[in-house]
């Protein structure tokens, strides 16, 4: 992506953190920007902020299709096509699976996959058709390569993402779209307040809030990185087309040694009926999949 200036972007989760970050960054190129997010009162905040006649507000839950429908047309009513989209809106619970409820899941699904989802295919068709190229960029996490117990479900969503990105990045590639995957680390932001906004039909099986543990959650955030920052490596990643966005240099080891585990866990079985011509087969599928990666069309 090497023409900003002129085009529509929206961003979910625009009001606060990251989406925040992204939107001020993405104005300074001369974008147009929507600023989708579920928090009217934080959208007003938001444009009040950045004060600039190219940003607008919508209000928008990203986890219902209806309202991404909505919103995309009430955007482009005033914008024109959106080319730059941000799958950026996120909730977080921290505890184990075990101690979630199927009312836990559907919330952290339906916002943090089915967003992303229901970004994916309510833009992606608009921006095919439109024929100006464009960007999809959906924010995962370094939770999304990294899982422990401590918040399984929201670990599960963004493994999902990274997929649903990595996919989206080949079969895009022949249409001018490109698509990157942002996995920051520590953000200082505003997501560990998520329980405010739950909705009120998941709320049955939701164990009551630790405020305590809220607070201090709110603190460990404080030393997040500064959602301009990260911005600034989102729009660097995408003038290079890079598929993996990392702003946080320091988890490269862990991934390291993550990645050596993963490979340790390999065996080297005796070949089993079928193994030569699996090894064939994979042989070209491997070439193709290289090739994909690096956003080229097959030929
Ligand atoms: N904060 C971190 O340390 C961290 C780390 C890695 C990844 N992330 C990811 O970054 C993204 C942005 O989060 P953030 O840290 O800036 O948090 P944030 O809470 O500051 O901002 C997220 C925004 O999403 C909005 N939102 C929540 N549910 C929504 C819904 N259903 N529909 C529309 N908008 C909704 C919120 O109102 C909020 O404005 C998320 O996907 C998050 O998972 C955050």
């Amino acid at each position: 992506m090497k023409d900003f200036a002129g085009r529509t972007a929206f961003v979910t989760g625009g009001a606060n953190g990251v989406g925040l970050g992204l939107a001020r960054a993405l104005l300074a190129e001369g974008c147009n920007v929507a600023i989708a997010d579920i928090r009217p009162p934080h959208i007003e905040t938001a444009l009040e902020t950045l004060d600039n006649p190219r940003a607008m507000g919508v209000v928008v839950d990203v986890s219902s299709r209806a309202d991404v429908a909505r919103a995309a047309e009430a955007v482009e009513a005033r914008f024109g096509v959106v080319t730059l989209l941000f799958n950026n809106a996120g909730v977080n619970l921290f505890q184990s699976i075990e101690e979630s409820s199927y009312d836990d899941w559907d919330w952290i699904m339906g916002v943090n996959l089915h967003g992303p989802i229901n970004g994916v295919m309510t833009f992606v068709p608009r921006m095919i058709r439109a024929g100006q190229g464009g960007y999809v960029v959906n924010t995962a996490s370094m939770a999304g390569l990294l899982a422990a117990g401590v918040c399984g479900i929201y670990n599960t969503t963004k493994f999902a993402v990274r997929g649903l990105s990595g996919s989206l990045r080949a079969s895009l590639a022949p249409h001018g779209i490109g698509v990157s995957v942002l996995c920051p680390g520590l953000v200082k932001s505003y997501i560990y307040a998520s329980d405010e906004i739950r909705p009120e039909a998941l709320k049955a099986g939701a164990k009551p809030v630790n405020s305590e543990f809220v607070q201090r959650l709110a603190q460990v955030h404080e030393f997040g990185m500064e959602p301009e920052v990260i911005a600034a490596r989102v729009l660097e990643a995408m003038r290079e087309d890079r598929f993996h966005i990392f702003p946080h240099p320091e988890f490269r080891e862990e991934l390291a040694e993550v990645f050596g585990e993963i490979l340790a866990d390999f065996r080297d079985y005796p070949p089993d009926p079928g193994h030569a011509q699996r090894v064939d087969f994979e042989k070209t599928r491997r070439e193709s999949y290289r090739k994909q990666r690096r956003g080229l069309k097959e030929t």
